[in-house]
């Protein structure tokens, strides 16, 4: 039976309209329900995050006093300092916030949008050819950063701590340093030529050129001052006066197009998360310019239809079909239909409507590949980074954010310490032609002015009467798929720090295969794939780094996880009036 139709319709209104600070809110808020007979209050606080010292950083901030939401701030914050790679305050992201308070779930959508300045071949040639790599290094690639906004916001409209207060564990490390790890010198390695084509990055990120030893301390003394000027004056601090022109002249001095006006017309914007049902769990995810929710609920909802109609899988192989089925048809809905939604029309209460699902669930053949067309490329890109946060109050954090490729544009303008995004690859540069994740991509998402570019990430809470699950990964366009099965292992229950670990496998529609990890697919189970007529890609490296926290409400347990891919840090605190209880 299929559950969704009562969460299309939200709960309370919409408010239109731009408020007095810049900020454009669009706040159709959706209730999550707790069951009323547990406990409202979580016995311990708990962050998950992608480097220890942001999982720290956000532990001490709850510690001294602040909410989830301040240490969401402190911990997007240390993470820009101390994963370069993967998110900063030249990117952006989605920050998923539920207020226990009230039962309210929104999205800060903080994404980077195009310069004013861009136009839908700004990545052609004279002869309407890609020119590879433009939208990828320098300058050019770089969308109008979203992240130093949405701090501010987050911290004036729901943080109860002063923002300097939250910002002062990333200053410090910016100043002081921290050490280079294993990861950082892989994707160095991997960016090497980009960081030095530009001299401020180098400078910042290399040692004499090269990738530096391990534990060799990276010091960032420019972008100390900038998060400085941003804890002081909010977002003018980076949007407005001498840090603002100094990035755009860097910008432009270099041969990209950023101009003044760019910056200070950005806007945070509040959105409605997507929310889905499936089984008896609720799924809240991001919303448009993000196509996570939208294909996550599609997900849910065609799996939920095939168990209707076929009963429960068979077999492992018979469980990878469907899944690898229904991944592949939400990623050409993902092609076909989003963009960013204050530009085109996004269907998406038809994409997530129950009935819309099971209609894309009939065309499945139990045991028969569909093929996608035949358009195959590469996909890779170990980028971006996620964290959840819990509060002893049961506010909660779910957060993915981005600089896009490693390194993002490889570009930081001179004197500011601010490593740029290259996220204007997420816009199909050429419609049909795949980006670096191999997505392909539509008319929805070509490139406008303004425009915010198409994101997979997908911060997810998902919830039932018992439990409240905190979710999310890096990973390009593999993200959406990851979450499917982070959910799906919430649900089936057991140890978290498996959830994490199990090996995944991905298909995106284009190309028409389905990548997965050593492990993930046992030698029978292949057989039994390729004989239905799937292809099969063994990937080169693990993906994902996926981090998650867990009140188990009916256990009165919290626990958090930590993907072991990577280095980062799952930590539980007892809260203070509840040390000590059984
Ligand atoms: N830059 C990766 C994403 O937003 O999906």
């Amino acid at each position: 039976m299929l559950l969704f139709a009562s969460l299309l319709t939200p709960v309370s209104g919409m408010v239109d309209g731009l408020a007095a600070d810049g900020v454009s809110f669009d706040t159709q808020v959706s209730l999550t329900q707790l069951s009323p007979h547990l406990s409202p209050h979580p016995p311990a606080m708990a962050v998950a995050a992608a480097h220890p010292a942001a999982t720290d950083a956000g532990i001490a901030i709850m510690a001294a006093g602040g909410n989830a939401f301040d240490a969401a701030v402190a911990v997007s914050a240390v993470l820009a300092v101390v994963e370069p790679y993967s998110s900063g305050i030249g990117g952006g992201g989605f920050w998923l916030l539920h207020q226990a308070g009230n039962g309210r779930d929104l999205m800060i959508d903080g994404r980077e949008r195009a310069p004013l300045a861009a136009h839908r071949d700004l990545y052609l040639d004279a002869s309407g050819e890609l020119i590879v790599g433009a939208s990828l290094n320098g300058p050019l690639a770089a969308g109008i950063p979203g992240e130093p906004a949405a701090l501010v916001h987050i911290a004036e409209h729901y943080g109860r701590l002063p923002l300097a207060k939250s910002l002062a564990p990333a200053i410090r490390l910016a100043r002081e340093g921290f050490p280079v790890d294993e990861i950082y010198r892989r994707m160095a390695a991997w960016r090497l030529q980009v960081l030095r084509a530009s001299p401020a990055a180098a400078a910042q990120f290399l040692d004499d050129g090269e990738v530096p030893e391990l534990g060799t301390i990276i010091r960032q003394p420019d972008l100390a001052l900038v998060l400085e000027a941003i804890a002081a004056q909010g977002r003018a601090g980076f949007y407005a006066g001498p840090i603002a022109k100094a990035l755009v002249d860097g910008v432009r001095a270099a041969g990209g197009i950023w101009t003044l006006d760019d910056l200070s017309s950005y806007q945070v914007i509040e959105r409605a998360p997507i929310v889905g049902r499936y089984q008896d769990w609720e799924i809240v995810s991001a919303a448009p310019p993000s196509s996570g929710g939208v294909a996550l609920v599609q997900m849910l909802g065609m799996l939920e239809a095939l168990e209707a109609r076929l009963g429960p899988a068979s077999s492992d192989a018979d469980r990878v079909h469907r899944l690898v089925e229904v991944m592949r048809r939400a990623y050409r809905d993902r092609a076909l239909y989003l963009g960013d939604p204050d530009q085109v029309e996004v269907p998406v209460e038809r994409l997530t409507h129950p009935f819309y699902a099971a209609g894309l669930a009939r065309g499945i053949d139990p045991t028969q590949a569909s093929p996608s067309l035949p358009l195959a490329t590469e996909s890779e890109g170990p980028d971006t980074t996620h964290f959840s946060v819990l509060d002893a109050e049961g506010n909660r954090v779910s957060a993915t954010l981005s600089i896009n490729y490693p390194f993002g544009s490889g570009f930081v303008p001179p004197a500011t310490g601010v490593l740029l995004n290259d996220e204007m690859d997420d816009f199909s540069a050429q419609p049909g032609v795949p980006n670096a994740y191999g997505l392909v991509g539509g008319e929805a998402n070509a490139i406008a002015p303004g425009k915010r570019m198409l994101s997979s990430m997908s911060p997810t809470f998902a919830t039932s009467d018992e439990a409240v699950v905190i979710l999310g990964t890096p990973g390009g366009s593999r993200i959406i798929t990851m979450v499917l099965h982070g959910i799906l292992a919430a649900i089936e229950g057991g140890d978290p720090q498996d959830w994490v670990a199990a090996p995944r496998f991905h298909h995106q529609y284009l190309p028409d295969e389905i990548l997965f990890e050593a492990d993930a697919l046992q030698a029978a189970t292949q057989r039994e794939l390729v004989d239905r007529g799937h292809r099969l890609r063994p990937a080169a490296n693990d993906f994902g780094n996926m981090q998650l926290v867990v009140w188990d409400r009916a256990g009165g347990r919290v626990e958090a996880a930590s993907d072991p891919r990577g280095i980062g840090k799952a930590a539980v605190r007892v809260r203070p009036s509840s040390a000590g209880a059984p």
